[in-house]
């Protein structure tokens, strides 16, 4: 009794005491503004990143990673790159990747001291530029479109969002390309906004707002994860961030469970490839397989097995012994005897639309016996594609929708998971005589609306269309054109980061 009691009175002086901290003590993160009245006693981000969601390195991550990896063979992750660290009104973030400290500080309170800090800016921030494409459905989730102000010169019109595309469409447009005939104009409207995210992206040099947001560097599918984290510790939204994240890693959780229960013993081997054509004498075609940790990661999830060549006959073996390895071969008869027990193909190419083009691309013949072939199991990613033919929405919402992704993949390589009513977003076979969906303007319902998490159930359609913001209503059309030079170097660029 005695004992009660006492746990009882020192249960309520703990609540009087929280109730006492709470009346000064903010319970949330600041939004929107500034602190008014500084107090050093206070800590300012009482929301912080779930390292155990985010897998931010920290002992709750460890944890994790162990009882996962005992549990699961499909979580590696580079838990390295990322770690943040919460002071009372600030916040410091290591990126190991790209070698930056960044230090975040509560607007309005004291801007801090910290050695090595490649950045010190307050934060929320408010408004930012881009380089690339992979970030921007990173943003869409934290409901932050509206935040980006400049994208660098070649990037909004392979921008796939509809949302975007009617920002850029307004009059006057809310969002536009960074002046690039004038370089010194260009840098001043980059300059002018809170961040500059980029990676791969001009002008690093010509301004002290660039920060490196390399999500597609990151080889395996959960260290991508963790960049939404990243982002949304820079608008002081780690709630957000958090419950986003869980939420794409509990159905991509569930979805693989059903595809590895689903799957045959003896696993469908799946290559991921990718042709290179000749651009310049320092870069002559040249065909790929890849092995990457994210490619690794998803098959394996998705029940099947991620192919790797029987040799490395023929084969310049970049990355080996790494998360990242690709193989690549300087002519496509060697490629192909690479590839020749591979069930199912996965093109990642720019500019496979269609067998007739795949087949060119590969130097397949019409009277091929490859399994890949008879049992037209070929595959691309570029169902959704922007109206100028350059961008697609796998350089850009599959960077971070990895649900969806798999999702796809499941659908394809064990689709009694999903049933027939599945409509996948990123995969279409090339065999197919569908058109690809053109995204446009007038499928943005809402340009401040956040895009939603499409949860994808285990035997029935999503719950929300994957470029939600969008009416998702498919117009089946496409431009047929070839793509361009700029548009095939940009592509490349991003290709490379995605693939390599
Ligand atoms: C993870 O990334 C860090 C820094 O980029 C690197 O040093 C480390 O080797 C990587 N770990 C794995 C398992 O690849
Ligand atoms: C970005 O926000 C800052 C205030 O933090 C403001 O001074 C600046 O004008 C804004 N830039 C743009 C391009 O809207
Ligand atoms: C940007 O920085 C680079 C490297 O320092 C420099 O060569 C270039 O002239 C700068 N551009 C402008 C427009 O200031
Ligand atoms: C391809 O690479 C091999 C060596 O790996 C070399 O002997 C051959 O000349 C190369 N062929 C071409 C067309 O570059
Ligand atoms: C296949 O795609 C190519 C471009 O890669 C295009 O020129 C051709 O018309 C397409 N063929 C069909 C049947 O759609």
């Amino acid at each position: 009794m005695i004992f009660g009691k006492t746990l009882a009175t020192a249960l309520s002086l703990i609540l009087v005491h929280s109730a006492t901290v709470q009346s000064q003590a903010p319970t949330t993160n600041i939004l929107t503004g500034c602190v008014t009245t500084y107090d050093a006693t206070i800590d300012y981000f009482p929301q912080k990143l779930d390292t155990c969601n985010n897998l931010f390195s920290g002992i709750s991550c460890l944890l994790l990673y162990i009882v996962w990896s005992l549990t699961s063979s499909d979580i590696p992750a580079n838990f390295t790159n990322l770690a943040i660290t919460y002071s009372k009104n600030y916040k410091t973030i290591v990126n190991s990747f790209s070698k930056e400290t960044i230090v975040l500080y509560q607007c309005g309170t004291p801007k801090p001291t910290v050695a090595g800090a490649t950045l010190i800016t307050s934060v929320p921030i408010t408004n930012l530029s881009i380089s690339d494409t992979t970030i921007v459905t990173y943003l869409e989730l934290l409901g932050q479109r509206s935040a980006i102000k400049y994208t660098t010169a070649g990037t909004l019109s392979y921008i796939s969002s509809p949302c975007i595309q009617a920002m850029a469409a307004a009059n006057p447009p809310t969002i536009a390309e960074a002046d690039s005939k004038n370089a010194k104009n260009g840098i001043a409207q980059v300059a002018s906004t809170n961040v500059y995210f980029q990676y791969m992206g001009p002008w690093t040099a010509n301004v002290t707002n660039e920060v490196t947001f390399p999500a597609t560097a990151d080889p395996g599918m959960k260290g991508r994860g963790e960049w939404l984290g990243f982002l949304g510790a820079f608008f002081n939204l780690e709630a957000t961030a958090n419950q986003i994240s869980s939420t794409i890693f509990s159905n991509y959780a569930t979805l693989s469970a059903a595809a590895k229960a689903a799957a045959p013993a003896t696993k469908l081997n799946v290559a991921w490839i990718y042709y290179q054509p000749f651009y310049s004498a320092q870069y002559p075609a040249s065909w790929q397989i890849s092995y990457n940790q994210y490619i690794q990661d998803y098959t394996t999830a998705a029940g099947a097995a991620a192919f790797v060549p029987a040799s490395t006959a023929g084969a310049n073996v970049v990355g080996a012994n790494s998360m990242a390895t690709v193989y690549t071969y300087n002519s496509s008869s060697t490629f192909l005897s690479a590839l020749s027990n591979a069930d199912v193909v996965i093109d990642l190419s720019f500019n496979t639309l269609n067998s007739t083009s795949f087949m060119t691309n590969y130097g397949i013949q019409a009277t091929s016996t490859a399994k890949y072939i008879a049992n037209k199991q070929v595959y691309t990613l570029n169902q959704q594609i922007s109206p100028a033919n350059g961008g697609n929405m796998w350089f850009e919402s599959a960077v971070v929708l990895q649900n969806v992704v798999l999702a796809d993949l499941i659908s394809v390589l064990n689709p009694s998971v999903l049933g027939s009513s599945y409509t996948p977003t990123y995969i279409r076979s090339v065999f197919s005589s569908a058109k690809q969906t053109v995204l446009t303007a007038s499928q943005c319902t809402s340009q401040t609306a956040p895009v939603q998490v499409p949860i994808i159930s285990v035997g029935a359609a999503p719950t929300a269309s994957p470029s939600a913001g969008a009416t998702g209503a498919a117009q089946g059309t496409t431009t047929g054109a070839a793509p361009s030079a700029k548009a095939l170097s940009f592509t490349v660029a991003l290709a490379a980061a995605l693939l390599i």
